[in-house]
């Protein structure tokens, strides 16, 4: 796995939006996965101010939301789709239709489910970006998630429920059950690009990228795909063994690393 350790959180943010915009000026059709949460919005920002500035456009873009909860109304702020609206996609110039989830509304969510895999595979993601939670997991795959799994309907953790408690009023709030990608539907993706920045993400970033590949920890399948790329910052970095290689390998990356 590629890792790139960055100094702070917004130079994470600008490592990764860098590769957005690349992906973007040589394929402007690009199918781009979106997560939410905390750790992609120095991304988003970042993208924001792009193509403010016309260095950027998503015109043509297509983006699928990496995983949605269930029983909230489609208004309800805290959904993945309404996040994404206000964060990224209300403020930059992709389609809104082309905002694509799974529907949530459907009176069977597995249905929902296969209908979102297929359209997913129909295209194929060319970036997914992701986050991670302190359990390891990636969209809402929690431990013991198959490493093979595809979109499904789920049951958070106490622990997630927990974490995501800040987005709702009461942690009573925070729905139970979820629809996520897989982690066999995430690994489909041409590239994936993990961001976790600041010292709660240190021991995440550890086992995701020197542990053992594990279902108990769902992060670690990165290292199964062949172009995943970690971005962290310093305090994330902390517990990794192979910081300094990493700082190596990125400072003396040749010149067509650095284009792609
Ligand atoms: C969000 C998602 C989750 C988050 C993870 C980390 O779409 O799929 O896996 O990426 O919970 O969340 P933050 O970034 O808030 O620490």
């Amino acid at each position: 796995m590629e890792v790139i350790i960055a100094a702070n959180a917004n130079d994470a943010g600008v490592v990764v939006a860098d590769l957005i915009e690349r992906l973007l000026h040589d394929k402007p059709t690009a199918a781009i996965g979106l997560a939410t949460g905390s750790s992609p919005l120095v991304v988003y920002a970042e993208l924001i101010r792009r193509c403010a500035a016309g260095q950027l456009s998503f015109s043509e873009a297509t983006a699928f939301i990496l995983d949605e909860y269930l029983g909230l109304t489609t208004d309800h702020a805290a959904t993945y789709r309404e996040f994404l609206r206000r964060e990224l996609t209300g403020r930059i110039d992709l389609e809104p239709e082309r905002l694509l989830g799974p529907d949530t509304a459907a009176e069977d969510p597995r249905d929902a489910c296969a209908a979102y895999e297929q359209r997913i595979a129909s295209q194929g993601i060319d970036l997914q970006l992701l986050g991670v939670g302190t359990d390891g997991h990636i969209g809402f795959n929690e431990p013991t998630s198959s490493l093979s799994s595809r979109t499904r309907v789920k049951t958070l953790t106490r622990q997630t429920r927990t974490d995501n408690a800040r987005f709702f009023d009461s942690l009573a709030q925070v729905p139970h059950h979820v629809v996520t990608q897989g982690i066999g539907t995430i690994l489909d993706a041409r590239r994936l690009v993990l961001i976790a920045c600041g010292p709660s993400k240190a021991e995440a970033v550890a086992r995701a990228t020197e542990g053992p590949v594990s279902a108990m920890f769902p992060a670690s399948a990165l290292q199964l795909h062949e172009r995943a790329t970690i971005v962290i910052d310093e305090e994330a970095a902390a517990l990794l063994q192979l910081a300094d290689y990493h700082r190596d390998v990125y400072a003396n990356r040749p010149e067509w690393q650095r284009r792609g």
